[in-house]
């Protein structure tokens, strides 16, 4: 190779500052550590070449939140299949202004670009068929119980280990994109726990195996490509409904529900279609809802 020693060792230095995990050997020259958990623009090229979906990869070593980076990209001009991600968020957003911790390293914190054809009230269930992959993602990786929390979380065990924001752009009825914004917890976060006002865990809590976030992310893309594409084709997410129904945090349970109406409480009795829930009240009488949190 047409390269100094000496410039191969500034390389190296730089690598090492960025936190790869080098290890220089004698004689031999400079190995990154097996099992290195490191995220870059070519690996993530590299393990989702074959993913139909996505055109597009961006890493960042740290950024204020993918999703607002994912804003201005569409603003530009992305186009769909757009992937952003991220080592760190320093201003990670949640639902309901809740801030998304996102300490460097330690969950995977996504954005994906989407620029779908269907209609407005179709968005809603981007955040169902999304809810499901996440679910199948973590359920490769560990025996714990996943379950789906309506519309947004993901529970390990019964505790909060991922959820999804998604953003719709619109102008008028029309859809320009939506962002599909993704964290999952994956490696102890002990510092966060007293701020945060439900319990959490992580992947790593739930399994023995060292699992890298690139792997994480390939299965997460890879699934939700396959749901999203039934989706754009037919319209609907009954397959995916389906899975929700089955793996369900919410269905059959009383429920407070935070909606932009106020405050609901009632007894989850059905998943719609549409991916709306419906609610009995205690007098019997039901509605459906569309948006909302449910308390924790
Ligand atoms: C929630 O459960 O309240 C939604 C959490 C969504 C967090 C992800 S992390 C990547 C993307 N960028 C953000 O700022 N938020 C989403």
């Amino acid at each position: 190779m047409a390269i100094s020693r000496t410039a191969v060792w500034k390389h190296i230095q730089t690598l090492m500052a960025k936190g790869y995990p080098i290890e220089a050997t004698p004689h031999h020259g400079y190995r990154l550590q097996h099992g290195a958990d490191v995220l870059d623009h070519h690996r993530l090229t590299e393990v989702l070449k074959d993913n139909t979906l996505i055109t597009t990869c961006h890493h960042l070593t740290s950024v204020n939140s993918t999703n607002s980076l994912a804003k201005t990209f569409v603003v530009e001009g992305s186009p769909e299949g757009t992937l952003i991600v991220a080592d760190e968020q320093t201003a990670g957003r949640g639902r309901q202004q809740r801030t998304w911790y996102s300490l460097p390293q330690k969950g995977v914190f996504l954005s994906l670009t989407l620029r779908p054809t269907f209609s407005l009230p179709t968005a809603p269930k981007i955040t169902l068929v999304a809810s499901v992959a996440i679910a199948k993602t973590l359920c490769r990786y560990t025996d714990a119980r996943i379950t789906i929390k309506w519309p947004n979380d993901i529970l390990c065990e019964g505790a909060k280990i991922a959820g999804i924001l998604s953003e719709v752009m619109a102008e008028g009825q029309e859809i320009t994109a939506i962002i599909v914004g993704v964290g999952m917890n994956i490696a102890p976060m002990a510092s966060v726990i007293d701020k945060i006002p439900y319990p959490i865990t992580w992947l790593s809590a739930h399994t023995t195996n060292n699992i890298e976030r690139i792997e994480i992310i390939k299965t997460f893309c890879d699934n939700f490509q396959e749901g999203y594409q039934r989706l754009v084709a037919t319209g609907d997410c009954a397959q995916d409904r389906t899975y929700v129904i089955e793996n369900s945090a919410t269905l059959s349970q009383n429920v407070t529900i935070q909606t932009h109406v106020g405050t609901k409480i009632g007894k989850a009795i059905e998943l719609l279609e549409d991916g709306a829930l419906r609610l009995q009240y205690a007098d019997g009488t039901q509605e459906t809802i569309y948006s909302g949190d449910i308390m924790p």
